[in-house]
């Protein structure tokens, strides 16, 4: 494990190449949203009956209480279709709508095909599909991948997925990592507008869509979170089978002060592009890792934890899924008003850290 290289707020990176706001030139509306989680409800006392933790450590630790994990026919393409049937049929759209799918998972249905493949044969669409590999932060690379698609007039019409079932990649004899991973999908239908005027900062009537983001890496983290066998470099054998090397490997602690650092920065740097200060944030919605994490991150970015989202009590950490469902439960409940300025900001292996700056609108 490489701990030694500068964390990510010491290179201070900035590559000038974004403009301060209106990073899409038309505006987005979020015309549907949906969510999908597993049956099976694993409370921390369940866990407790075959691993050496308990309620009390893991609560205290995590803020995590119980998480959904996975059984038969809840693998990571099937729950991805589920949470995107729920907000096609949320947007009243039909797969003809769709121009283009886009699942981010670190945990694919298979090697190949892609998700997102998977995912639109089985909703008929003919569009093109790709799953993109962000880790935990995949879905904020989606969110801003298919808003720049839509803000340059290449699709119209975009399904953008978050979705993991990372307990079956967590080891569970690993007290370590099995008490923090839960299974979900998290879907939302973006559409573009039409209109030119641009997603402004600030206060006031502005259009929807994306105001300003941050896509940056820690390469000093690249070692603290692996899954070491099953790709090109270590094909599965039974040798790697045997030796657990399936299964992710953490450096938590390690994780938790880098990621710290690192979400605090790019927060900083988004909202500054923006042009906006946290005063300006109606909701912050950050990656569900640990509570832990995001209590120290709130003081250093100045965002009060009654306008910060948390579900990490209910669902674990649901990697790329955690974003998105955390964002549907919002709007099912109405929290989410048109011109809401909404910050989502994940964080995962590589470390990679992405940040959004969103002005929340629904269709007319
Ligand atoms: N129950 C009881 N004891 C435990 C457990 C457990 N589930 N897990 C570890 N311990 C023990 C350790 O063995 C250790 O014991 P020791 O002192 O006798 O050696 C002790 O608790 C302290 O272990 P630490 O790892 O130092 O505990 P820490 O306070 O750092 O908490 C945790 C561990 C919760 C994993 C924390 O480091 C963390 O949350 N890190 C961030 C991890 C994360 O969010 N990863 C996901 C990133 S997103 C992605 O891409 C997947």
């Amino acid at each position: 494990m490489s701990t030694t290289a500068p964390v990510i707020d010491d290179l201070a990176p900035d590559t000038g190449l974004l403009p301060p706001t209106a990073v899409t030139p038309t505006g987005v509306v979020v015309a549907g949203w949906g969510y999908a989680l597993p049956v099976r409800r694993v409370t921390n006392d369940d866990l407790a009956q075959t691993l050496d933790t308990s309620d009390e450590w893991i609560v205290d630790r995590t803020g995590i209480r119980e998480r959904r994990v996975s059984g038969a026919g809840e693998s990571t393409a099937p729950l991805a279709l589920s949470a995107s049937r729920a907000a096609l049929d949320r947007a009243g759209l039909a797969a003809a709508d769709v121009d283009v799918v886009v699942v981010a998972t670190s945990t694919p249905e298979r090697l190949i095909p892609a998700t997102a493949a998977i995912v639109a044969a089985e909703l008929g669409i003919t569009a093109g599909a790709f799953d993109l590999n962000a880790a935990c932060a995949g879905f904020v690379y989606g969110l801003t991948t298919t808003a720049a698609l839509i803000g340059q007039g290449i699709v119209r019409t975009a399904l953008v997925v978050g979705a993991d079932t990372l307990t079956r990649f967590t080891d569970p004899d690993d007290r370590a990592t099995s008490v923090l991973f839960g299974d979900a999908a998290g879907a939302l239908v973006l559409a573009g507008t039409g209109t030119s005027t641009p997603a402004a900062a600030g206060p006031g009537p502005a259009a929807p869509g994306l105001v300003a983001c941050d896509l940056v890496g820690d390469p000093g983290g690249i070692d603290l979170l692996v899954v070491p066998a099953g790709g090109s470099a270590r094909p599965a054998t039974a040798d790697t089978v045997a030796a657990r090397e399936h299964y992710l490997q953490m450096d938590g602690r390690e994780v938790f002060r880098r990621a710290v650092r690192a979400v605090a920065a790019s927060v900083d740097r988004t909202l500054a592009r923006a042009g906006c200060t946290a005063d300006d944030v109606a909701w912050f919605v950050p990656h569900q890792a640990n509570a832990r994490i995001v209590d120290a991150v709130l003081p250093r970015v100045g965002i009060p934890p009654e306008r910060t989202v948390s579900n990490v009590d209910r669902f674990g950490n649901t990697s790329a899924a955690s974003i998105p469902l955390a964002l549907a439960e919002e709007a099912d409940s109405d929290r989410l008003a048109n011109g809401d300025l909404v910050l989502v900001c994940g964080f995962g292996a590589g470390l990679t850290v992405g940040t959004a700056l969103w002005r929340w609108g629904t269709p007319p």
